[in-house]
C-alpha cells in the first residue's frame, strides 16, 4: 500500500465477490455516507482506463436533501434518489478534457509528452463539433460509471445506475455546461433491500469463440 493508496473503513470484497453481489438497490439504510469512503470510492473510480488517457469523466455528488428532491424530480419523481444519502452523478465534460488536455500526459514523458498529447487531440477531434466530441467523452465516461458500481459494492455499498432522468434539468440543477452528457445517476448507500438475483444471458448466448 502506498502513500497515496488509503485503507477503506470495511473489509473490501475480492473483485468476483463485488461484481457477483451487485444488484440494483433502490432502498437504502437511512444514514448519512462515511465521507471517506465516499472518497475512496471516487478515488477507486478515478482509475478506470481511458483511451490516450483521456479522463472525460467527472462527477457531481449530491447529497443536500433539496438537492435530492429537486433531482429526484428530474428523474420522474424515482424514489431511490431520495432514499439515497448520496447520489453520485457522473458525467463527461469533453470540452474541459480538450482544454486542459497536457493535463493528462504523463509526467514522465515530460514536456514532450505534454506537446504529442495536445497534437493528438486536435488531430482527432479538431474537425469534430461539440456533439461527436462529446459522444466519444461520454464513452469513456462510461467506462468509469462502471468503476463506481463496482468499487462501492467491493467497500459494501450498493448503487442503482440511472439514465431515466432529463438531461437538461440536472444539468441546470447542477450549474453544469449543455455540452457535457451524463453516464447516468448513481443513487448509493448500504442497502436495506435485497434486490432482484441477477437474470442474464449464458456466455454462449453472447460470445463466439474462434
Ligand atoms: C445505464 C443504465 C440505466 C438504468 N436506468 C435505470 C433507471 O432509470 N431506474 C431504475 O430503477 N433502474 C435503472 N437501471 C437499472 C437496471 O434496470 C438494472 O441494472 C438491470 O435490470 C439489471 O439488474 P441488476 O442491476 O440488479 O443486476 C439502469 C441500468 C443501467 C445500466
Amino acid at each position: 500500500m502506498t502513500m497515496t493508496e488509503q485503507r477503506p473503513t470495511t473489509e473490501a470484497l475480492s473483485v468476483s465477490e463485488a461484481i457477483q453481489t451487485r444488484r440494483s438497490i433502490r432502498k437504502y439504510v437511512q444514514e448519512p455516507m462515511n465521507q471517506d469512503d465516499l472518497h475512496e470510492i471516487l478515488r477507486l473510480a478515478s482509475l478506470a482506463p481511458s483511451a490516450w488517457n483521456a479522463q472525460t469523466w467527472r462527477f457531481a455528488v449530491v447529497q443536500n436533501p433539496e438537492l435530492k428532491a429537486r433531482l429526484q424530480e428530474a428523474a420522474y419523481g424515482q424514489g431511490q434518489v431520495t432514499n439515497a444519502p448520496a447520489v453520485i452523478v457522473v458525467y463527461s465534460d469533453m470540452e474541459d478534457t480538450l482544454n486542459t488536455v497536457e493535463e493528462t500526459a504523463h509526467p514522465g514523458m515530460g514536456d514532450e509528452g505534454r506537446t504529442g498529447q495536445r497534437k493528438t487531440f486536435n488531430g482527432a477531434f479538431g474537425g469534430q463539433d461539440t456533439a461527436q466530441r462529446g459522444a466519444w467523452g461520454l464513452s469513456q465516461a462510461n467506462i468509469a460509471f462502471g468503476f463506481v458500481m463496482l468499487a462501492a459494492r467491493g467497500l459494501g455499498y450498493d448503487t442503482v445506475p440511472m439514465l431515466g432522468f432529463q438531461p437538461d434539468k440536472v444539468k441546470e440543477l447542477l450549474g453544469l455546461p449543455e455540452h457535457v452528457q451524463f453516464a447516468g445517476l448513481l443513487p448509493i448507500g448500504k442497502r436495506a433491500e435485497e434486490g432482484f438475483p441477477h437474470h442474464r444471458h449464458a456466455v454462449e448466448r453472447i460470445t463466439k469463440f474462434y
